[in-house]
């Protein structure tokens, strides 16, 4: 019997042709669902990742706010030239707390996923406020104002509690002190410097990122997110083939 001469009889029984069509479409939807069931081999675990302190929040919100995004994505492919370039591919798991994630989609400058403590700190103020004082050729715009740009404090707990809705997991007591700990991480000497270690880690940076200790500006902001982007984990540390191992947090 042809392959055409069953078909033709298939089609006379009407639930012999319907448990056909359920049989062959279920191939289609096998084919889409089935690596689903590996989501977790696939997307790797980092136990250890730390959520981004208030003043780096913050600093992620002035990198928005100015557009960074459309000309530098934070996102490295696993092709050879990027890793060889920028470092370690980048994980799903990095971006379990970007909300927005970051990942842009043009590179009129380089791929930011791995900034973080690649230069110093005064390379960084140096750089926003004038590009060209560091990099000639340069065709980045200068950020002049954020040095001189008191940081706003007010609103970042209800900032932190938004991002707690959507699934971040910044305790109460994070929430309750945000604008404390944004002040003291860029306050080394003061009292509220304490506090933020002891809610986010010893590895945390406390230094006055933009140069000047008693002062909160949107340059402190944005320099201690761009020292912590690709730091809240220790992929960077492990050799390319061992990518998906579980993750602990940076030393
Ligand atoms: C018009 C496009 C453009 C915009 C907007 C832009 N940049 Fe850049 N950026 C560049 C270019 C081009 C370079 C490479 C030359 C240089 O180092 O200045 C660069 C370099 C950098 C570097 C050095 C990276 C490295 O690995 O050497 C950092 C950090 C950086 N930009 C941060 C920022 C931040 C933060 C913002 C937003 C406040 C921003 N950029 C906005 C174009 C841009």
């Amino acid at each position: 019997m042809s392959i055409f001469g069953f078909h033709y009889r298939l089609e006379r029984k009407s639930v012999g042709l319907v448990l056909m069509i359920v049989g062959v479409a279920s191939i289609g939807g096998l084919v889409e669902i089935a690596p689903l069931f590996t989501i977790h081999q696939t997307v790797e675990d980092a136990p250890n990742m730390r959520v981004y302190t208030p003043l780096e929040l913050a600093g992620r919100n002035i990198y928005i706010r100015e557009g960074c995004y459309a000309c530098h994505s934070q996102m490295i492919r696993t092709l050879r030239d990027e890793v060889e370039r920028y470092g370690h591919y980048s994980l799903a798991v990095e971006s379990k707390y970007d909300h927005p994630h970051l990942w842009g989609s043009k590179r009129t400058g380089p791929d930011l996923a791995r900034l973080g403590g690649k230069y110093s700190d005064e390379w960084q103020v140096a750089h926003l406020n004038n590009p060209r004082d560091v990099v000639p050729e340069s065709v980045m715009p200068a950020y002049t104002w954020l040095s001189r740009t008191e940081l706003r404090t007010d609103d970042l707990s209800a900032h932190l509690k938004a991002q707690r809705t959507v699934g971040v997991p910044y305790t109460d007591d994070m929430i309750a002190n945000a604008a404390a700990d944004a002040y003291g991480q860029a306050s080394p000497d003061s009292n509220d410097a304490e506090g933020v270690t002891k809610r986010y880690g010893k590895d945390t940076n406390v230094r006055a990122f933009d140069g000047k200790p008693n002062q909160l500006t949107e340059m402190d902001a944005l320099v201690a997110y761009l020292q912590i982007l690709g730091r809240l984990t220790d992929v960077d540390a492990k050799p390319v083939a061992d990518a998906g191992a579980k993750l602990g947090a940076k030393p």
